[in-house]
């Protein structure tokens, strides 16, 4: 496998830093090492001070979301040759607190979904004719939002109105409109009805682009809409 030299240009901030700056790396990579790969060879060979946050390294555990090259990507499956350039930016998410180098604070983003009374894991029944296994009550049902927060980051909204629900929330509450599981649904759609719900969007689509789940926040922005317009017209339970 050949081997090649790449630079990293690394976002820096710790707290208490006046001001944030970036760090410059030289890592060798091959055809195969990814975004992440080469942020943990900076970690453990160059300087052990950056921080970085990862879990599972294959787009599943959605902790490694930052920006590269300007955009929004799991570091763990973008691969480093792949992207061109001969210097890779990597920062933070934009939209949430930053905690340190290229971690930020999730804690807010994680809160919508209580919001939007979309748990992380929800129990899943089985369908009334379904064959049940045996010693198998019920099934845990994994929705397909990893949490990652990238849609969050690129939502330029979310930029210039803080209290926009932002394009996972959004999403997370059609989910649980198509299937409540006993949750009201009316006061959701309410919540959502809002200054700062899903009417503030202006359907760029920037979160549907970065999602890495095929959640497609902003077609389901657009649902929740089509069931408000349906629900002002008595066209709809809801
Ligand atoms: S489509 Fe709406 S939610 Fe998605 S990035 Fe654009 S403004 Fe944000
Ligand atoms: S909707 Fe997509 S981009 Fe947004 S948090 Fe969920 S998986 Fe990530
Ligand atoms: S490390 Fe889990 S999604 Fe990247």
């Amino acid at each position: 496998m050949s081997e090649q030299k790449v630079t990293f240009r690394v976002f820096r901030y710790k707290q208490g830093d006046t001001a944030p700056h970036y760090d410059t790396f030289t890592v060798t990579v091959n055809e195969r090492t990814t975004v992440l790969e080469a942020l943990q060879a900076i970690r453990r060979d160059q300087d052990g001070t950056l921080v970085i946050r990862h879990s599972c390294h294959h787009a599943s555990c959605g902790t490694c979301g930052m920006r590269v090259n300007g955009k929004e990507v799991l570091a763990c499956v973008t691969n480093v040759l792949e992207l061109g350039t001969p210097t890779v930016t990597v920062e933070p998410l934009q939209n949430a607190p930053l905690i340190s180098d290229l971690v930020v604070d999730m804690g807010p983003f994680y809160e919508t979904f209580s919001q939007a009374h979309l748990p992380f894991v929800r129990r899943s029944e089985y369908l009334p004719d379904a064959e049940v296994a045996e010693g198998v009550p019920f099934h845990m049902r994994f929705e397909s939002c990893i949490e990652c927060g990238l849609c969050v980051s690129a939502c330029p909204v979310v930029a210039s109105d803080a209290e926009y629900l932002g394009p996972a929330a959004l999403a997370a509450v059609w989910r649980v409109v198509q299937e409540p599981r006993g949750t009201e649904v009316p006061p959701l759609l309410d919540w959502v009805n809002s200054e700062h719900g899903c009417w503030r969007c202006h359907v760029a689509l920037e979160c549907s682009e970065v999602c890495p789940s095929n959640v497609d926040p902003g077609g389901n922005i657009m649902a929740l809409r089509q069931e408000l317009v349906r629900r002002a017209l008595g066209l709809s339970h809801g």
